[in-house]
């Protein structure tokens, strides 16, 4: 052994990709409507990101945070023109960083400890995002867990306390199936937040950089929260996650309170900024394709539900997730499936369109049949 057992694999071993496309090592080619779990969101290799990245990394690959880089205050600033209601932003290196450093910032900014979270939510796997995670199988493998944390069903209001430091939860919950509830839901838990002196925090690491049609959830119903985390799309594959500040938090922050030593560094700044300018085009079309992908329920028997957002869709299946899955890779096409058991997830490229919508749909139509004629596949 090598490699230390992490993801279950799939069996395919991958050479290269371009756009919505990769090809195994074998030169056989897969429409990945998976984007290596909602990461590659300019698709694979996009030219204006290989450019930016390739003339980074010859220029200067890395000083971190204590040297000041015109570019990294360039990147800041087109990550903030997008979010409106923020005045700063952290930069770290995975998701999980990223909530790390949210929560820790809601307990500093708040003076309290206790965090309400959301059953079926899923914030990563360092110690305080996984105690944070309301998929039990998760948290139970990370005991013991940080203290005062609650779960609550996501969609109900829970009830605050003056000892709240903090709401967190994905607008969208992915792992769970592709989840979402409706505006007054986010609209309530703002006003009740305010309310409360709790802050408000949005895991958009899934959601964020425009994969439900907008840059961020952050802002859609009229909500903003507190602070919002973003990692996965933001930059193209090249690691990087940020939280997104508000005025009144980023005013109390201090010199040595939050940082890492890769966070914000030269070849990550240079694909976030390049990936924003993608996607800032990119809009339009995951509205347009998520809307036709979204309507596969209609024309693929089989697929009883089609739940999420934009290009964040949860498929409910007749039939057995994995089986599915196999045998949409055994016909060229890649997705996910989830925790809830009959969803497989689509999380592709942003740059999506309505021609591979129309060979998933038959392509998906064929694997149901395929997979209920051969049963269940092994369990991921
Ligand atoms: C919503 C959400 N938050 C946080 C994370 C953790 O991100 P990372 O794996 O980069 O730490 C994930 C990862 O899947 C996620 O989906």
């Amino acid at each position: 052994m090598t490699l230390l057992k992490t993801f279950k694999t799939l069996p395919l071993e991958l050479a290269r990709g371009e756009d919505v496309w990769v090809w195994d090592t074998a030169g056989r080619k897969y429409l990945d409507l998976y984007a290596g779990h909602a990461v590659c969101s300019t698709g694979h290799c996009h030219p204006h990101v290989v450019k930016a990245v390739q003339e980074q990394v010859g220029r200067l690959i890395f000083y971190s945070n204590v040297a000041a880089l015109p570019l990294r205050n360039q990147a800041a600033a087109l990550l903030l023109k997008h979010a409106v209601g923020f005045a700063a932003a952290l930069f770290a290196n995975s998701g999980a960083e990223a909530n790390e450093n949210a929560l820790k910032m809601a307990r500093r900014h708040t003076g309290r400890h206790e965090v309400v979270a959301m059953i079926g939510g899923f914030h990563g796997r360092t110690a305080g995002a996984i105690s944070a995670t309301g998929i039990e199988k998760y948290r139970k493998q990370s005991e013991p867990l940080v203290p005062g944390v609650s779960f609550v069903p996501f969609g109900e209001i829970p009830a605050l306390t003056e000892k709240t430091a903090a709401v967190i939860l994905e607008p969208v919950q992915s792992m769970a199936g592709c989840r979402t509830a409706p505006a007054e839901y986010f609209q309530r838990l703002r006003e009740l937040c305010t309310k409360n002196g709790t802050v408000l925090i949005y895991d958009e690491v899934q959601t964020g950089i425009g994969r439900t049609g907008t840059m961020f959830f952050a802002g859609r119903h009229g909500v903003i929260p507190d602070l919002v985390t973003l990692a996965k799309g933001i930059g193209s594959g090249i690691p990087l996650s940020a939280v997104l500040v508000s005025g009144p938090i980023a005013e109390r922050v201090q010199y040595g309170e939050y940082g890492a030593t890769f966070g914000a560094g030269p070849v990550a700044m240079a694909a976030m900024k390049a990936t924003l300018e993608v996607v800032e085009g990119l809009l339009p079309n995951v509205v347009e394709v998520g809307r036709t992908l979204a309507k596969c329920s209609e024309r693929v028997p089989g697929v009883l539900e089609v739940r999420g957002l934009g290009l964040l869709l949860g498929l409910k299946l007749e039939g057995d997730a994995p089986a599915v899955q196999k045998a949409l890779l055994d016909r060229g096409v890649i997705v996910g499936t989830a925790d809830e058991p009959g969803v497989i997830r689509l999380l592709p490229p942003l740059t999506l369109s309505h021609v591979h919508v129309d060979s998933f749909v038959k392509t998906l139509a064929d694997a149901l049949k395929a997979s209920a004629a051969a049963g269940p596949a092994t369990p991921k």
